[in-house]
């Protein structure tokens, strides 16, 4: 079969043998595969434990080709999406020591075949494409948990969702769209802002903009939640937007760590600081039962073919991106 390989010097396609099955493993053959930041961050070597090789990807749509057991010969010919945990655990709120992400240390869905527990599939959404499917699993999580869970976001919530234009900002956005909240967005660009105004956001930010969040705070618009992933400097500005009592939720440090945080601000207004990641197999179900209720098709920016991986990721890096980045791999 196929398979992009991560090596220390290359990244490229490669022939690798089609994954043994054991016990209550399937076969799934990948039709589309989702690009999400972590792989780049491994990629370029800024994540925890790399082991190389790797075949990266957490995100994929396919159809099952085998299964180890019997009894899961259903599986067989059927479109499945693949739940990206592996190893959750029991505590509905944090994951486990032994958790996992697909796709590095275990072989990933850039791949004509990827193996996975059979607990892992969950059938393809009839209303959904192949490619919206695939761009669900992990970024679909991360904002389903960052949102709800976290956020408690409601229609009562005024929330302001930050750099929109990123994979798991835009379900968050269309996710809180769809909760009927009063959404608000970031970004850098301001045709993903006009668009996002089109649906159904109720006002932008351009974080470009040095001005923006104190023309914001001056406006006397403030926010009872405020989703965001890109941390750094900005976080103050950040926190300066919310109503006391606010929550900032992350789920991620794409700017890296602020360099001070105003702690007397935080105190004294009873501000609530969550660090969210992914969310547990239950959450998994619920955010894709939540999809189908809502009829939410996620936003796809672009469709590479499976031999240019390499720009999809380059595409990811220049932060060029509106929505999810797929690879067409079958
Ligand atoms: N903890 C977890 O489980 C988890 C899960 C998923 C992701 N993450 C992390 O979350 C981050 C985003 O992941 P992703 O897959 O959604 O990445 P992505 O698709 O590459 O999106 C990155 C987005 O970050 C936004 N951004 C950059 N600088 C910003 C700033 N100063 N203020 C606001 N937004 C800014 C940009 O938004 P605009 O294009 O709108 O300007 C960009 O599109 C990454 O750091 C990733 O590692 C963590």
């Amino acid at each position: 079969m196929k398979a992009f390989v991560l090596r220390e010097h290359s990244f490229e396609v490669e022939e690798m043998p089609i994954p043994e099955l054991n016990s209550g493993e399937v076969l799934v053959k990948i039709r589309f595969a989702a690009l999400n930041h972590r792989d780049q961050w491994i990629r370029v070597g800024q994540y925890a434990k790399i082991q190389l090789p790797a075949v990266l990807g957490s995100d994929g749509v396919g159809v099952v080709e085998k299964v180890y057991n019997e009894e899961d010969s259903t599986w067989i010919g059927k479109t499945v999406l693949i739940n990206p945990n592996i190893n959750w655990g029991n505590n509905p709120h944090v994951q486990d020591k032994a958790y996992q992400i697909l796709g590095m240390p275990t072989q990933g869905t850039l791949a004509t075949y990827v193996k996975v527990n059979r607990d892992r599939l969950v059938e393809k959404p009839s209303y959904l494409t192949d490619e919206e499917s695939a761009a669900i699993p992990l970024a679909g999580l991360t904002a389903f948990n960052a949102l709800f869970n976290k956020g408690a976001v409601t229609a009562e919530t005024r929330v302001l969702i930050s750099g929109v234009g990123g994979g798991v900002a835009q379900f968050a956005f269309l996710f809180a769209v769809a909760s009927r909240a009063e959404v608000w967005v970031s970004s850098s660009k301001e045709k993903v802002l006009e668009t996002c105004m089109k649906l159904g956001a109720k006002g932008t930010i351009n974080y470009k903009n040095p001005d923006a969040f104190k023309e914001l705070t001056k406006s006397s618009v403030s926010f009872d939640v405020i989703i965001d992933s890109a941390g750094g400097d900005q976080v103050n500005a950040l926190l300066s937007c919310l109503k006391p009592g606010g929550k900032y939720v992350f789920y991620g440090a794409t700017n890296g760590i602020p360099s001070g945080l105003n702690l007397r601000a935080i105190f004294w207004n009873h501000l609530q600081l969550l660090g969210s990641t992914m969310g547990s197999d239950q959450d998994f179900n619920s955010m894709v039962a939540f999809c189908e209720r809502h009829q939410i098709h996620p936003i796809i920016d672009k469709c590479f073919d499976f031999n240019d991986t390499a720009l999809a990721f380059d595409r990811m890096a220049a932060g060029q991106q509106f929505g999810k980045i797929l690879v067409k791999v079958e």
